[in-house]
């Protein structure tokens, strides 16, 4: 018998991924503190039509029935994250049992249905009294971040046996901190590359506490966008290196190689610090995996109005491009993976994060949603990490970005990524024609994909 071509290899890792302020709700219950983001929600003209995570999908009180969506595709993994305000509401100090106690259930429910629990330690909602100390601005920040995993760690590591200290640090950086769009809404380019480097000697502090603490796998999560020339004239393809350099080394590189881009002094002029040199060897530790959020490319043209890069991104005609505005772009997926492995090495490697917002009709009275352009990406999408696997690269597993539509950050309820749709009336959940093809892939591995 041939084997189908879209098997993927025994053992492949499927799952789903999510993060707190996003789907949870009850931000405040059971003594949790503000987080950053529920400040920024509840400021005015920062979201979309005022939304907020107020209550979002309801997730907090609904989590034994999203267990039960996550059973009925088959998923072997969740990625999720903890809100560190409900652990630590302050952000350092008193621990709050009620709010740990949630995780805990959560994970135990996970697998009691046989799913492997994945879990983020900070997808953005930074406790706003840590904000009040300065934020990722603080040094401190690191040490904050550090003894929170460890509270973590001692409570979870039991069952849990995959971690993620960080998701995507570029997005807090560049909407948090040099554009503002994103909590906590400064912009600042003296600030950026401070909070940036303070992310990554977090994340080096808290693998450390790991390594003390921990008996499984811990990692790091980085979005990836790959960057292509508009032209190869000499000023495009230097405004590639530097989007480049900015968006996916200023995080990976001092993770993995200990050292930052050149590029960056470049980018930031003044606004460069010189950092001590000791600190990357807190930045620099061994990681069990990286997690790879892959969503588009982007194709770059010098600009010398572009602050701060000096590049701009070049819509593409006869493209397909999804309600957030990316294009739809399958082999940079490959692309991304295998050049992460080229620079980085021979690293485990996961998706952590791939999906897309379309537009999506109501339900249907017979309870059907097709999403055609969704179910294209994914099928395109898995074909195209089928292929890095065929080049070599060390993948271990994919998780498609999101279980559930949910809160798009400062895009409120209107952009629509989910596998399940919600109707954020009534909370409830309908499969979407992505989450049955999705169902499918996992339960044949990848031999669905060959039709
Ligand atoms: C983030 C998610 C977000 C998704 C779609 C990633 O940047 O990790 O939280 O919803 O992309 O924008």
């Amino acid at each position: 018998m041939t084997r189908p071509s879209f098997r993927f290899p025994d053992g492949f890792h499927w799952g789903a991924a999510t993060s707190a302020y996003q789907i949870e709700g009850s931000p405040l219950a059971d003594g949790a503190g503000p987080s950053i983001w529920q400040r920024f929600a509840h400021t005015p003209g920062m979201m979309s039509n005022g939304d907020t995570g107020d209550v979002a999908c309801d997730h907090y009180r609904r989590y034994k029935d999203d267990v039960q969506l996550m059973k009925a595709l088959g998923l072997q993994g969740y990625r999720f994250s903890i809100n560190w305000a409900r652990v630590l509401p302050e952000g350092t100090g008193r621990v709050n049992a009620k709010g740990l106690d949630f995780y805990s259930r959560l994970v135990d429910e996970l697998l009691e249905n046989g799913i492997a629990p994945n879990v983020t330690l900070f997808h953005w909602d930074l406790p706003a009294a840590l904000d009040d100390r300065g934020g990722w601005l603080n040094r401190d920040s690191a040490h904050w971040f550090a003894d929170y995993a460890e509270v973590m760690f001692k409570a979870l590591d039991d069952r849990v046996p995959r971690w993620a200290t960080l998701n995507e640090p570029w997005v807090v950086t560049d909407g948090g901190y040099l554009h503002g769009a994103l909590a906590p809404g400064h912009r600042n380019k003296y600030e950026a590359p401070i909070a940036a480097h303070n992310l990554m000697r977090a994340s080096g502090a808290g693998i450390q506490a790991y390594r003390a603490h921990g008996k499984h796998e811990i990692g790091v999560v980085f979005n990836i966008e790959p960057k292509y020339p508009h032209s190869d004239s000499a000023e495009d393809l230097a405004a590639t290196r530097r989007a480049h350099a900015y968006m996916n080394q200023q995080f990976a590189d001092p993770a993995l190689l200990g050292s930052y881009p050149p590029e960056l002094k470049e980018i930031f002029g003044d606004a460069w610090p010189d950092f001590p040199a000791d600190d990357f060897k807190l930045t620099h530790q061994k990681v069990d995996f990286v997690g790879i959020n892959y969503y588009t490319r982007a194709v770059v043209k010098h600009d010398p109005q572009a602050y701060p890069l000096k590049a701009v991104p070049v819509r593409q005609p006869n493209q397909t491009y999804t309600e957030t505005g990316w294009e739809v772009f399958e082999q940079g997926l490959t692309d991304t993976l295998t050049g992460f492995r080229d620079r980085y090495g021979d690293i485990p490697l996961y998706i952590t994060e791939n999906g897309s917002a379309f537009y999506d009709p109501p339900v249907a009275e017979n309870g059907v949603l097709d999403d055609p352009l969704r179910t294209n990406y994914l099928r395109k999408h898995l074909k195209a990490v089928h292929k890095a696997i065929e080049a070599g690269v060390n993948l271990k597993g994919y998780y498609a970005w999101s279980l559930m539509d949910n809160l798009e950050w400062s895009l409120g309820f209107s952009k629509r990524f989910g596998l399940y749709h919600v109707d954020f009336a009534t909370q409830q959940r309908t499969p979407k024609a992505t989450a049955k093809l999705y169902a499918q892939v996992i339960e044949s591995n990848g031999s669905v994909l060959d039709e």
